[in-house]
Formats: C-alpha cells, structure tokens, sequence
C-alpha cells in the first residue's frame, strides 16, 4: 500500500501539471454562413448552454468578441484568407491586424489560438500556399511586440494535406507542400510549441467508402471491430483514431514527432441530399457524443500511437448554416437550428454519461446509398431572382431542356417561376448527370425523392 501511494501521487502531481498547460476540453465553431441566425450575445449563450468550453470563429467579429468579455470561455480567432498574402509581405501590417483585432479584446477575452487562414492547402489559389508560413511567422512576431504570450498562432488544414493516411503508419503529406510548406510550418510549430490543426472528419471518409469502412467503426461506436496496422502492429478500435495518426506519423516522417494536435473542426452532418449516405440525426448525435466522450475521459485516452495525450477539439457547429454553400450535408452540421433549439441532446462538457440522455433518437433511414428516381427542384427559401438566372442558364445548356415549359406545352402551366424552374432544374441534370453535371445551381436546387409530375406534364428525373 505505502510503497504504491508514492508513485501515484507523483504521477496525479504531473498529470495535472500538463493538463494545467492544456485541456481536454471540447468546444464549438462558431460559423454565421446563415441569414437567421441569432444575435451573438444570445450565441454566446446558446454555446454556455451546450457547456462548450472553446469557441472558434473564422474570423474576428467585434461583435462575437465583446459578447465573449469576461466568460471562461476560450476562444480561437482566425485571419481571414484574403489578407493573407498582404501580410506575409508586411511586418506593419502583420502588427496592425493584431493591434485591431486581438489588442482590443485581450485579456478580457481569454483568446488562446490566432489561425491564419482556413484550409489555405486545400485552396486552388495555389500562389497563397506559400505565403501561409510567412504570414505566420509575421503574426506570432506581432503578438510578441504586444507582448501577447497566451496566444498560440497556427492553421487548421484539411485532411487532404495527406497523400496517403492508409494505414495510419503509412501517413505522408503531400509531396507538392512537404518540403516547400509543411516542412517550415512544422518547424514554426515544434519551436513555438503550438499545434498541428485538423480539420477531421471521419463522415467524409466512410461516405467515400461506405463498402469498405463499417458505419459503427466511423461513429466510434463498434464493441468488436479492431484494425492492427502492420506496420506498427498498434490495433485502432475507431476511424477517429486512424485518422489522428495518419497526421502523427506523417509528422513524424518529416522529423517532428513530438507537435501536439489540435482538431479544429470534427462533427457529422444530421441531415443533406437524398443521395447523401448516413447523414442523419442518429448518426450525428451518436458520432458527436462519442468523441466528446473519448476526449474528455479521465485519465485522457490519446490515440494508438500516442496514449495519453490531450486532444482538444472543436465540434463543427453551432448552427445549421443555411447560406453555406455546396451539398445539403454542409448546411447540416449543427448541434442547434437556427432558432436556438437543439438538433439533438449534447452536453459538450462530458459530465452527461451516454445512457443519460433520455430522448429516443430517430431510426436512421439513410444508412444504405438510396436507390430510385429522384428530381431536381428549387429548393425551401431560395432567393427567387437568382433563381431566374439560374433558369435562364439551365434552359441555355443541353437539347430541348426548356421545351415542355414554353407557352402551350405540357409543362408551361401553373407559369410561375418556381414550377419551371424545378423543371428546368430537373431537366438539365437530367441530361448532365452523366458527365458530371450537378443538382445545385448554387444551392438554389434540392433533390427529391417525390415525382413532381402532374397531369400530362413529365418531369425528366435521375436513377440513383
Ligand atoms: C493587398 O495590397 C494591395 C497593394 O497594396 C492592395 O491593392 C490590395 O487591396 C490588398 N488586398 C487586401 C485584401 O487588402
Ligand atoms: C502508402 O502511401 C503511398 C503514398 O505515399 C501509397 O502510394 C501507398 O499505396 C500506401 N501504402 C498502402 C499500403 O496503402
Ligand atoms: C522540436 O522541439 C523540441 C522541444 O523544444 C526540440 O527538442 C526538438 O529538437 C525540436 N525538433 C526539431 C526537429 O527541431
Ligand atoms: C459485433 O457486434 C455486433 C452487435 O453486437 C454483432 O451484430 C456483430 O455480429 C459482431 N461482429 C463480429 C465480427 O463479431
Ligand atoms: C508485429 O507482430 C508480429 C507477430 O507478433 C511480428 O512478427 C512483427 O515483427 C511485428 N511488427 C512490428 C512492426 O512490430
Ligand atoms: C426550431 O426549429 C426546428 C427546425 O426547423 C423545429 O423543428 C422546432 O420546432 C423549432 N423550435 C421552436 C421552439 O420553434
Ligand atoms: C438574390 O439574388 C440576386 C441575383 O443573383 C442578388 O443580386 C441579390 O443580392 C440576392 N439577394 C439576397 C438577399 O441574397
Ligand atoms: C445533344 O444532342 C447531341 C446530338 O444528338 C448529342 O451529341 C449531345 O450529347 C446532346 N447533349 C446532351 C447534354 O445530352
């Protein structure tokens, strides 16, 4: 008994000396791609609420900010991409940003991470990438001449800054930004003791290979299912893990494996297309319980190749974004609709066991890729001057694709703009679905599995 108190003691004492340091606390972003969406003091109330300890902004919003005065809530800030390139040339102006954006706020608002930009590596503007390491490097300069010491600077990237992340041993940057970029960043990083952001998504991955990868395995949620990576023999029991350590090792193969990670963003959409798999609030509330509850468990779990360590990460998000562009699961990751209330019970703190919430989830439906015909509408709430551009362009594209709505053709009546331009919507991808023709018309359109059709007017429509 005496002899194992000893050790035990020193090991509580040093435990919570690095947690001290950093926490495994979850948080929340904190994106406004949406045209009602609550004020921000009533946000920051609503982020209270979920009992989200962190929150990341993608950028720095006066308003968000002043309304972040004097919480404990720990808040991550970000350069828009656009500036980017300035001030990877310009010290001043590299300080000026800081002197207006942090300087104000600070310590008031217990600011902690400055990103420079978001996912810049996945951004086709290829001339930005090598800016990204230089503005770094001018803005952690600019905290330091305002003596700002608390705030570590670094940038979230998206998984596919990896060429290879199968299996997690094998995991390599890609070869365009390794030396050139990742190279220097990591650098900057290890030296600065700041992290290495990922935006990771395991929703993405299995919805890619949804043959291949079990559902359970990518909602951390399989008892039974393990992988043993030949070549570390480590054994993965989730895709969350596999991914992490994908960054680890490749990290590691450019010399650097000690550079904590940070997950900007992770989350799982509750909601999106017909032909959108597994996107449901099952799976949503599942998935995102279930990190929230691997990483904020005591003593910290780590992954695989790194047991122990903290992970702080950041669930995407608060809201449901109606104003966010590409598939329908993008403008679903929320943990709130945009009137405040939850999609589902989460308790971001972890303090909630798993069988404590009580609401019985719906059954999923989506599990399986849906097969059927589907149309091509206008969708809830699109802007209607945009959709008679949008009509104008579809009925100017492919043969014959406006014909049924000209005057006294089958489809011309009801004449209103949304029923031809659900036909025109419809038609057109009708015959552009097969070479890479898509239903968005820049999210003015919805797939639907209900035929559209009446009397004698034929809807064209696509077999999934
Ligand atoms: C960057 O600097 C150039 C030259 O001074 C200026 O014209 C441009 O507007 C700046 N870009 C941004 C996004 O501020
Ligand atoms: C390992 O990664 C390389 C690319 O970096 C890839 O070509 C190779 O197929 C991967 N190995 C396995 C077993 O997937
Ligand atoms: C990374 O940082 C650690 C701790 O400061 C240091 O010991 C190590 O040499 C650094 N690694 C590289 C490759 O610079
Ligand atoms: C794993 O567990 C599930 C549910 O308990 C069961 O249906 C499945 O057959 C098991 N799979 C294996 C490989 O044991
Ligand atoms: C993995 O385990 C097998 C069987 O125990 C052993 O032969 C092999 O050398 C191990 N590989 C590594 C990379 O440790
Ligand atoms: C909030 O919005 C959701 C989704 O539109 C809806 O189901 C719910 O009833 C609304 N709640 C309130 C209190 O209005
Ligand atoms: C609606 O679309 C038109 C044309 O594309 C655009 O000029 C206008 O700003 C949009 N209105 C809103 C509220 O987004
Ligand atoms: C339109 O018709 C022409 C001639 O039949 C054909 O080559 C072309 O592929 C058609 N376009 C589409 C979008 O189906």
């Amino acid at each position: 008994m005496g002899l194992g108190c000893v050790p035990l003691f020193i090991f509580a004492l040093l435990v919570s000396i690095s947690s001290a340091e950093i926490s495994n606390k979850i948080g929340v972003n904190y994106g406004q791609l949406g045209n009602n969406l609550p004020s921000p003091p009533k946000s920051v109330e609503l982020i209270k609420s979920l009992k989200a300890k962190r929150v990341k902004i993608y950028d720095a919003d006066p308003d968000i900010l002043k309304s972040l005065k004097n919480t404990d809530i720990q808040v991550s800030i970000m350069v828009p991409n656009e500036l980017i390139p300035n001030i990877s040339k310009s010290q001043s102006l590299s300080d000026q940003w800081v002197h207006a954006n942090v300087v104000p706020y600070y310590p008031d608002v217990k600011i902690r991470y400055l990103l420079v930009g978001n996912e810049i590596l996945t951004n086709p503007d290829t001339g930005t990438w090598f800016n990204l390491v230089p503005a770094m490097l001018k803005i952690k300069a600019s905290l330091k001449t305002h003596k700002i010491k608390k705030v570590k600077v670094g940038t979230p990237s998206a998984l596919n800054v990896l060429e290879s992340s199968f299996p997690p041993s094998n995991g390599t940057f890609r070869s365009d930004i390794a030396g050139p970029i990742i190279k220097p960043m990591l650098q900057f990083l290890n030296r600065t003791k700041s992290f290495f952001f990922i935006d990771a998504y395991t929703y993405f991955a299995w919805a890619d290979n949804p043959q291949n990868i079990n559902l359970d395995y990518a909602l951390l949620k399989a008892q039974n299912i393990t992988y043993t990576d030949p070549g570390t023999n480590l054994t993965y029991t989730n895709l969350f893990d596999q991914i992490l350590d994908a960054v680890v090792f490749a990290m590691k193969r450019l010399g650097y494996p000690n550079i904590r990670i940070f997950v900007a963003e992770t989350g799982w959409p509750s909601g999106g297309d017909i032909d959108q798999i597994g996107a449901n609030i099952y799976n949503s509330a599942t998935y995102n319980r279930n990190v929230v509850k691997k990483l904020t468990t005591k003593p910290t779990i780590g992954t695989p190749a790194r047991p122990g360590w903290v992970i702080p990460a950041i669930i995407f998000a608060l809201y449901n974004e109606n104003q966010k562009p590409g598939p329908g699961t993008e403008r679903h990751f929320g943990l709130l609709y945009p009137n405040g209330t939850e999609v589902y019970e989460i308790d971001l703190s972890g303090e909630t066991p798993l069988s404590e919430y009580k609401k019985a989830l719906p059954v999923p439906t989506n599990n399986e890729p849906y097969k059927g015909k589907v149309w091509c509408m206008v969708g809830e709430a699109a802007n209607m001057s945009a959709v008679a551009d949008a009509l104008s362009y579809a009925c100017s594209q492919g043969n014959k694709t406006c014909d049924a709505i000209q005057p006294g053709k089958k489809c011309y009546k009801p004449d209103s703009l949304f029923w031809h331009a659900s036909y025109a919507f419809s038609s057109y991808w009708a015959q552009f679905k097969k070479i890479g023709g898509t239903c968005s018309f820049n999210g003015l359109a919805t797939k639907t599995p209900k035929d559209p059709s009446f009397g004698h007017c034929k809807f064209p429509s696509v077999t999934l």
